[in-house]
């Protein structure tokens, strides 16, 4: 049994989701549940092998050895039953940059990629900032859940030359099943569409769910897609800037490595290294329990904003974001805002965000302790 009750300050630790409050907010004090990193402590297993490494004096240039690779090719077989090959496997820093890196490699100024919001907004910067024109398919929304537009996207494909494609999805919580990743698939291969698929969440899956990586549904889907992953969002080690490209078709692959070259990003992180391979080797059992604690913590949202009649929230599958519905309190998205920061002292992140279908919606993070999240319902319940 892992502790995930327990509180720790992580206030004045240089953390983005502590330290930035006022400047985002406008507010120190608000609860912090915006940024996706948890509060939970990092595995004392991973702990360890970082404390063995800083022992060792000396921290110069490192490589990541054939065992650090091997650790990566066994979780993906072991967790996702997805069988892939040392050599496909690229070091970036972090995901988002890797999909500006795979915007650079795989279009040109101008060239259309598609984007299915609300989603995780870095997707529209990596398109805007790199001069590519954005191609709109919004998920569906039907009873509460998400869908993909297939009849959107038969459309939209014709003018893309590549899709970013959040899987599991944040922020509205859905694992995509086989069929769905299937059919999305064909759509963009016919239309000769590359697909980028991100799935840092991929292990992030609620008791019940099966997380499917796209590329590991056929051969000709891995032919056209680019598999991002990381141990930065499973174990908590986003602050160690460690995560992985998998590219299983030759000529993508070295495409994408020319881009990385070219500006040098080749060094990584000792400590990540580390930290990722204790990870992959032990964290089997914290991960599944730290899922059924994720798991207990939606329960307990959800079956307390049933209450309110005011809030609904998305069925969670997938990640620790909870996707809530506002709009029956007839506020609009500043006021829901202000009254979140300012009555409730909660610090969410804003629905609008996310781009189309995100207006009247706030993300939460429900990666703490259950005391926490109590405190959360309780706030909203005497303001919403
Ligand atoms: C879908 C998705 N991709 C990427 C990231 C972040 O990637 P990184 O910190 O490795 O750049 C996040 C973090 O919330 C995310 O939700």
């Amino acid at each position: 049994m892992f502790d995930f009750d327990k509180i720790i300050n992580r206030e004045y630790t240089a953390s983005v989701k502590y330290d930035l409050r006022q400047q985002y907010f406008g507010k120190a004090g608000v609860l912090p549940m915006w940024v996706a990193d948890m509060d939970f402590e990092t595995p004392e297993f991973i702990r360890n092998a970082v404390i063995e490494r800083a022992r060792h004096p000396i921290y110069g240039y490192s490589i990541r050895t054939d065992a650090y690779y091997q650790s990566i090719v066994d979780w993906l077989d072991r967790r996702w039953h997805w069988k892939t090959e040392k050599e496909w496997i690229l070091y970036s820093p972090g995901i988002v940059p890797a999909i500006n890196f795979a915007v650079q490699a795989f279009t040109e100024p101008g060239d259309g990629v598609i984007v299915q919001p609300p989603v995780y907004f870095p997707f529209f910067n990596a398109i805007k900032n790199n001069y590519r024109k954005q191609v709109l398919n919004p998920l569906i929304r039907k009873d509460g859940r998400y869908y993909f537009d297939f009849d959107g996207l038969e459309e939209k494909a014709k003018e893309a030359r590549l899709l970013l494609l959040s899987s599991p999805h944040n922020p509205v919580g859905r694992c995509w099943q086989k069929e769905d990743l299937e059919q999305l698939a064909g759509i963009c291969i016919r239309n000769d569409v590359l697909i980028l698929s991100d799935e840092i969440h991929g292990d992030l899956i609620l008791p019940g769910f099966k997380h499917t990586p796209t590329a590991s549904i056929s051969e000709e889907i891995a032919e056209h897609t680019i598999t991002c992953i990381a141990p930065s969002k499973t174990f908590n080690l986003a602050g160690l800037a460690t995560s992985s490209v998998i590219i299983s078709n030759k000529e993508l692959r070295e495409s994408f490595a020319n881009a990385l070259e070219r500006i040098h990003i080749t060094n990584g992180n000792i400590f990540g290294t580390v930290a990722s391979m204790a990870g992959y080797h032990h964290g089997d059992v914290w991960l599944d329990e730290l899922m059924q604690y994720i798991r207990d913590n939606f329960e307990f949202l959800k079956e307390s904003l049933e209450k309110f009649e005011t809030l609904d929230v998305a069925p969670l599958e997938a990640t620790y974001l909870a996707w809530i519905d506002f709009r029956k309190t007839g506020l609009k998205d500043k006021e829901i805002k202000d009254k979140l920061i300012h009555e409730a002292g909660l610090g969410l992140s804003h629905g609008p965000l996310f781009g189309t279908g995100g207006e009247g919606f706030q993300r939460m993070n429900l990666a703490a302790p259950l005391s926490v999240i109590e405190e959360a319902v309780e706030r909203l319940g005497k303001v919403f």
